[in-house]
């Protein structure tokens, strides 16, 4: 049995993925903000690799029940309904909607986690749930693949740390389980932090929604467990 973290999708092939469990990580918030619009009673979310695919995307569905919504630089994408905020994704706006959503970082590392089987959505907001859903995917599958967003090809520590939460949260019990070097250093990075809110704070991501206005986000992104759904991605659609 084994674990393997990837801290950004760019190492990921669809030999990676396909077949296994796989879970996608963007805390800040492209992850979040779809746990919340799911929850709060989306139909669906699509995600997409770039803005001009969501446009095409939605141009292909019944207008009536579909929002585009993403982000460019935190900041809401121009002629689009929504931006990428959690806090945006209320019952009243997404109940019954089918969502196009494209971000920087989170969209296209769905996009590439596709060929997973489950490809489950999470968060901090969901992470209780997520946890279960995970280990029950890695014991049935026997491999368990944690692909982090990053941010804009790089390291992110607020998905690295809930990565290595999610390692230590599916672990207990399960013998010989290997873990990939990128799954050791979440680990021990998951040790370094108290709590989310702690890890959240120091993070680049959250000084840009900061400096956006946007802290709201940050607070809302660190509390855990705010919902019990699992979304998971299949044939281009989260539900
Ligand atoms: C992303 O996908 O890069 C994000 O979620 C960024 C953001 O919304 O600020």
């Amino acid at each position: 049995m084994r674990i393997d973290v990837f801290f950004t999708p760019l190492g990921l092939s669809p030999g990676d993925v396909s077949g296994q469990g796989v879970v996608v990580i963007d805390v800040l918030r492209a992850t979040t903000t779809v746990i919340t619009a799911i929850a709060n009673g989306a139909k669906a979310v699509i995600p997409a690799a770039s803005s001009e695919e969501a446009v095409r995307l939605a141009s292909n569905l019944e207008k009536d029940g579909v929002l585009l919504a993403g982000e460019r630089k935190s900041l809401k994408i121009e002629g689009f309904a929504l931006g990428n905020s959690p806090r945006e994704m209320t019952p009243e706006v997404v109940a019954g909607k089918t969502i196009v959503l494209a971000t920087t970082n989170g969209t296209p590392a769905l996009v590439a986690a596709q060929g997973g089987d489950p490809v489950l959505v999470g968060a901090p907001a969901n992470f209780k749930a997520l946890a279960a859903r995970a280990r029950a995917a890695l014991v049935e599958r026997g491999a368990l693949v944690v692909v982090c967003s990053g941010r804009e090809r790089q390291f992110a520590l607020e998905d690295a740390y809930t990565a290595g939460r999610l390692v230590k949260a599916v672990k207990p019990g399960l013998r010989k389980l290997e873990l990939n070097d990128a799954a050791a250093a979440a680990l021990a990075i998951a040790a370094a932090y108290d709590g989310w809110e702690d890890a959240l704070e120091r993070t680049t991501a959250a000084r840009q929604l900061v400096e956006a206005n946007l802290a709201d986000d940050v607070a809302f992104a660190a509390q855990q467990d705010r919902f019990g759904v699992v979304p998971q991605y299949a044939e281009r659609r989260i539900t």
